[in-house]
């Protein structure tokens, strides 16, 4: 009925006359031996039929037919087919023909080429299929025409598996969850720099000690010693970064904080060098 209500709401508004009748209108059944069924002319107090129409054979096809004089004809003639209250319907445009100053219209409906969600609907749930026609020109509002015709109800079975139609409606909400960065290198990579750095460590005291510079720096506080513990201090700095590394700190963290801390072991490093060759 949407598709209806939006063709009439741009029509509104606009005034004029159209003179619309809508004559002889038949719906036949091709594809039975039923007759033919005569309709009241169609105006806009049509009633629609009070009994549906049974179709109890998926081949059945519809024919609704009805003459309009040639110069009354409107600018859009549309059936609309479908449940009215679940707000699913389909649209048929008719085949015309003029001759000799009358439009024959005919709308053609093949049962079994209905949508699946319709054809659910009326078979599965055994509701009613409502047939709409929209006889519509611009400027012509008080002649415009939007009635309910009759009402299908389809009493045989399908035997193929019929789907719903995908409504509009909000999709499923998307949960993705992104892999945590990793963090760590695998762990014998951590212990053996660990314990690299630790030897390093060693070693370096045991060539200090080898070296003497331990008895040439004086305890009183000059440069030489200032440079020693700011030396001291980046060395126990890196091992601290490492440390940290080891207990879970993320790789970009330790390579940041072991730069700083290899930076000051330079600068502290290269000036107690020269300052020791003095
Ligand atoms: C519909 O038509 C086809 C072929 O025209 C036929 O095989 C089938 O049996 C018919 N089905 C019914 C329910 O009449
Ligand atoms: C409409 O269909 C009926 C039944 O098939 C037929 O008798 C009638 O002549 C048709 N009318 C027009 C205007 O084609």
């Amino acid at each position: 009925m949407l598709f209806g209500k939006i063709a009439l709401t741009a029509l509104l508004g606009v005034t004029g006359a159209l003179g619309l009748t809508v004559k002889q209108p038949h719906v036949a059944f091709t594809s039975s031996k039923r007759s033919p069924l005569a309709l009241s002319p169609i105006t806009n107090n049509y009633k629609k039929l009070t009994k549906p129409m049974s179709i109890d054979n998926a081949n059945e096809t519809l024919e609704l037919n009805f003459s309009i004089n040639s110069d009354e004809t409107p600018q859009q003639a549309v059936l609309l087919l479908g449940s009215i209250s679940e707000g699913l319907e389909t649209h048929f445009e008719p085949i015309i023909k003029t001759k000799e100053g009358v439009s024959t219209y005919k709308f053609t409906i093949p049962i079994d080429q209905l949508p699946e969600p319709l054809l659910l609907l009326a078979v599965e749930s055994r509701d009613l299929l409502t047939a709409s026609l929209i006889l519509a020109s611009e400027g012509a509002v008080s002649d415009n025409l939007f009635v309910e015709l009759f009402d299908l109800s389809l009493v045989f079975d399908v035997d193929r598996r019929l789907s719903k139609s995908p409504r509009l409606e909000a999709m499923p909400e998307i949960k993705h969850i992104f892999r945590g960065a990793s963090k760590t290198v695998p762990a014998w990579v951590a212990q053996s720099t660990s314990l690299i750095i630790i030897a390093c460590f060693f070693l370096l005291l045991v060539a200090w000690v080898a070296l003497g510079v331990f008895s040439s720096v004086s305890l009183s506080c000059n440069t030489k010693s200032l440079y020693l513990l700011a030396f001291i201090g980046s060395v126990c700095g890196m091992e601290y970064v490492f440390i940290r590394y080891y207990l879970g700190a993320s790789i970009f963290e330790t390579l940041e904080h072991a730069f700083y801390a290899s930076l000051g072991g330079i600068l502290s490093g290269a000036k107690l060098l020269i300052s020791l060759t003095k």
